[in-house]
């Protein structure tokens, strides 16, 4: 098995044991592995691990290791991974799409998909010798990073948006030991210093430019296709912000097909917020050009106006003849109210995967009788406050809590009204 790392746009390449994170061009680099074996070999050595992880021993992550970082390496691992695919029919009949299924990133250590992406760039950082690490983030990056620098022993620097991180993520970073700077500015100008400050001062990057990050979220498309006996969905549906996650799963999906995993591409549907929607832009007008916007939303994982994953994500809908749409804060609330309110739960950046299939079938793309996974990015309680928020707001979904007097005639009221009503609220 050989594999390197490569510049996409220079095209010089670095051994696997390197430490840097990006090119000296400026370009994105990318991992490059020739696994060993192939089509049925592998899904069944894949099968053979996921087997054994019943046990509740192994990662969802680094049991697709020959696709991720070649040689013999020492995991930086909680683990990861292994997250449910849920049906509601609740949440297929609000999206109409009767064959649906919600992966739940949110079920990962600390809460969001980031997970899979640190534990293999926390694994490399500390391979090729790293003394601290930096992220910029919205908030789950930098709980993820935490966590796993907590794990390694390296000393952790995040940057995060002042005001503009949910109260759940901001709690993570402090709680896991991460040195918190609450940077004036937004998540763009978070990034832009963090990628300077790394260059200058010798910390290792972990956002999604690192390759390394990107390998670890491939696993969220093979471990969905693995659960589903390697049949491809019609379509995958996910959040985007800066745009990892949609690039990841474009490379996932292209190396799955040339390695015979599946035999067909599902394609790709990108969902951003309006008020963060540059990508969608570029969509609209077939990717001739790059746009650059302030970004607004209610859904903060994902308020971020230059996607630094870009060109990546292009090739990702490219190859997947896929879609980018955007959906408005309203819509992703009341998507996200339709999956809280079926037990399941996640934070309001999630739920623009629902909203977005939902509009995406209203307007003929994704077809009703499609098999769709849409993907949950991050847990319910990331964000309380804007829960809050809306079950204390206007809404029909709303479900405002009631103060009563400590009587059992107070409590008989309101279950006598339920009952008249037939259901919860
Ligand atoms: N959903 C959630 C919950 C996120 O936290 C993010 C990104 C996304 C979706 C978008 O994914 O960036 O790969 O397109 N959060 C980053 C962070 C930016 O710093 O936590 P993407």
């Amino acid at each position: 098995m050989s594999a390197l790392v490569a510049c996409a746009a220079c095209a010089r390449t670095f051994p696997l044991t390197s430490a840097v994170v990006e090119c000296p061009c400026g370009g994105l680099l990318e991992v490059r592995q020739c696994p060993a074996e192939h089509g049925r070999r592998l899904r069944e050595r894949f099968d053979r691990r996921r087997v054994r992880d019943a046990t509740g021993a192994g990662s969802g992550v680094w049991r697709f290791r020959e696709l991720l970082m070649p040689g013999r390496v020492a995991p930086v691992t909680h683990p990861e991974g292994n997250t449910a695919l849920y049906r509601r029919q609740a949440v297929s009949r609000y999206a109409g799409i009767e064959d649906l299924c919600l992966k739940h990133e949110g079920e990962n250590p600390t809460g969001s998909f980031k997970d899979r992406g640190m534990t293999v760039a926390v694994t490399q950082a500390v391979r090729a010798g790293a003394s601290a690490v930096a992220c910029a983030s919205t908030g789950n990056t930098s709980a993820s990073m935490a966590a796993y620098a907590a794990q390694a022993g390296l000393p952790a620097f995040v940057f995060v948006p002042c005001g503009k991180v949910a109260a759940g993520k901001l709690a993570q970073a402090l709680a896991y030991g991460a040195r918190t700077l609450l940077v004036r500015g937004d998540f763009d100008a978070c990034l832009r210093l963090v990628r300077e400050a790394s260059q200058a001062l010798g910390m290792t990057l972990l956002n999604s430019v690192n390759p390394w990050r990107l390998e670890g979220q491939k696993t969220i498309v093979l471990e969905l296709l693995q659960q589903r006996g390697w049949d491809p969905p019609d379509w995958i549906v996910v959040p985007a912000g800066n745009l990892g996650n949609t690039s990841a799963f474009g490379k996932a999906l292209r190396e799955a097909l040339d390695l015979g995993l599946i035999r067909r591409m599902p394609r790709i549907a990108s969902i951003q917020a309006a008020g963060a929607a540059p990508f969608q832009r570029s969509f609209r007008g077939g990717f001739r050009r790059r746009y650059r916007v302030e970004a607004e939303t209610v859904a903060t994982a994902i308020r971020i106006g230059d996607p630094a994953s870009f060109d990546r994500a292009v090739r990702a809908i490219r190859e997947t003849r896929g879609v980018v749409a955007a959906v408005t804060d309203r819509e992703i609330l009341e998507a996200k109210a339709v999956v809280d309110g079926a037990g399941i739960g996640c934070e309001p950046a999630s739920a623009a995967s629902v909203a977005g299939l939902r509009k995406l079938v209203r307007q003929g793309i994704v077809k009703k009788g499609h098999a769709v996974v849409a993907i949950l990015t991050g847990h319910v309680l990331k964000d309380p406050q804007t829960v809050m928020d809306f079950h204390l707001g206007a809404s029909r979904r709303a479900n405002a809590p009631v103060e009563i007097e400590a009587s059992v005639a107070a409590v008989e009221r309101l279950l006598s009204r339920a009952r008249r009503q037939g259901h919860g609220p």
